[in-house]
């Protein structure tokens, strides 16, 4: 038997504009897709932006159905577009905010679990970590340097042999 410890590390910005610039940016491309989010049931609208190696940025916002398992995330909405667009072409960060229809979000609203594995697929295919950034409506920002800091002990693709 032994016992191992795994410890994750995240950078807390008080809000949007202690951000350095390039993470502003995303972050902003990801607030405007939050705002067409299609989420009539939730009244929760969330926004993403995809930054990929060539400097593209690909948004995504949740899509909701009245069957509510057939909608899906902002994050998988968007890293899939990501992918479909640019096949080759490798992902650096994500940006992700949340805001309700109900109330003010104030807190970093973390990307479920799904969403975390979608994106640890990309990561592992590029073999390189992605910056993943997420804030509420308002308030602190919240940045990991990689999913698998997200995502620990993640199923993968070197399994399937
Ligand atoms: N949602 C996202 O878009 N991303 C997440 O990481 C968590 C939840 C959406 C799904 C649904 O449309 C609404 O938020 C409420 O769960």
């Amino acid at each position: 038997m032994r016992k191992q410890q795994l410890t994750t590390e995240f950078l807390i910005y008080n809000d949007l504009h202690e951000l350095p610039a390039e993470d502003k940016v995303l972050m902003e491309a990801a607030i405007a897709a939050r705002g067409k989010a299609y989420a009539p049931y939730s009244n929760f609208n969330v926004g993403a932006a995809v930054l990929m190696e060539n400097n593209a940025v690909v948004v995504g916002n949740n899509q909701e159905n009245a069957s509510y398992p057939s909608g899906l995330c902002a994050e998988r909405v968007a890293v899939f577009q990501a992918g479909a667009l640019y096949p080759g072409v490798g992902i650096r960060a994500i940006a992700i905010t949340a805001s309700s229809q109900n109330y003010t979000v104030k807190e970093p609203a973390a990307p479920c679990g799904n969403c975390r594995q979608a994106i640890v697929e990309y990561e592992q295919k590029q073999q390189q970590p992605i910056s993943i950034l997420f804030m509420g409506a308002e308030g602190e920002v919240v940045k990991c340097t990689a999913i698998a800091s997200l995502l620990p002990l993640a199923f993968g693709r070197s399994f399937l042999k």
